[in-house]
């Protein structure tokens, strides 16, 4: 499949990194070189805290900025959580759901999942869904079934029209933070899977949907996966932390 009619998309996940103030400076250092770059979506994650100076110093670039998580609900006895009503408030553009952090550590559900996505789609924005197996999964032959099950409850309640809009990001969970990126031939299989998942409720969506690799792209290895016929773009933790290497990367995806 061809991907030549979808927009790549770099998005840096900054997890529980950077204060406001090392927010402004990465955004300080990251704009001008970007300038270069015309055909690559980029975005941010920064923390809560950081969202609103994040939307501020990027009013007017390329730089979309995503919050990291979100409830489901408008609001409600739901103590440190944030609902769509709040991000819109502040003009963010999009939410990541559903990192294997979340689910891994804060029990994130495919239940709340399947509420979360169409939640923020309805609120005008664009979801980036994180779905992806563990290494023991991998080992045992279930990669795919993981993928299938993630992809077929998170997305259940997104009607066939608007599939399109969500990003889904395959990051297997042993590339997350460790150094070991998934080969080219194992992202490629993943990210057609992926695809070939959502083509089961609509092949338009198919055709159209981004799907990004995650788990420890570099500068020096983006290139080689964002080349990947189905691989649209990059969900990066660690070089999305200083400006240089997070530019090179979107360089890469605009190559
Ligand atoms: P790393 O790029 O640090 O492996 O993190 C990937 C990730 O979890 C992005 O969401």
């Amino acid at each position: 499949m061809s991907s030549s009619t979808r927009t790549p998309l770099i998005a840096g996940n900054w997890k529980m990194h950077k204060t406001i103030a090392d927010a402004e400076a990465f955004i300080g250092a990251l704009l001008p070189r970007l300038s270069s770059v015309e055909t690559v979506d980029v975005g941010i994650c920064p923390s809560y805290l950081a969202l609103q100076a994040m939307v501020d110093s990027t009013r007017g670039s390329r730089v979309r900025v995503y919050a990291q998580n979100m409830h489901y609900a408008d609001e409600g006895a739901f103590t440190g959580e944030v609902s769509a009503q709040m991000l819109s408030e502040i003009e963010v553009g999009g939410v990541v759901l559903g990192h294997s952090e979340r689910r891994q550590l804060f029990g994130e559900t495919d239940k709340a999942l399947a509420l979360k996505v169409p939640k923020a789609l309805a609120a005008g924005f664009e979801p980036i869904l994180c779905v992806g197996e563990t290494e023991e999964e991998r080992e045992r032959g279930d990669t795919e079934r993981k993928l299938r099950h993630q992809i077929q409850e998170d997305l259940a309640k997104v009607p066939e029209e608007r599939l399109a809009e969500v990003v889904i990001a395959y990051e297997p969970i042993w590339a997350i933070g460790t150094g070991l990126t998934a080969s080219p031939e194992q992202a490629q299989e993943a990210c057609a899977f992926v695809r070939a998942l959502v083509g089961q409720r609509s092949q338009d969506a198919a055709e159209r949907v981004r799907v990004l690799y995650g788990g420890s792209v570099k500068a020096d290895n983006a290139a080689e996966l964002l080349a990947l016929p189905d691989v649209d773009g990059a969900l990066v933790g660690g070089a999305s932390l200083e400006a240089e290497p997070f530019a090179a990367i979107v360089a890469a995806a605009g190559a």
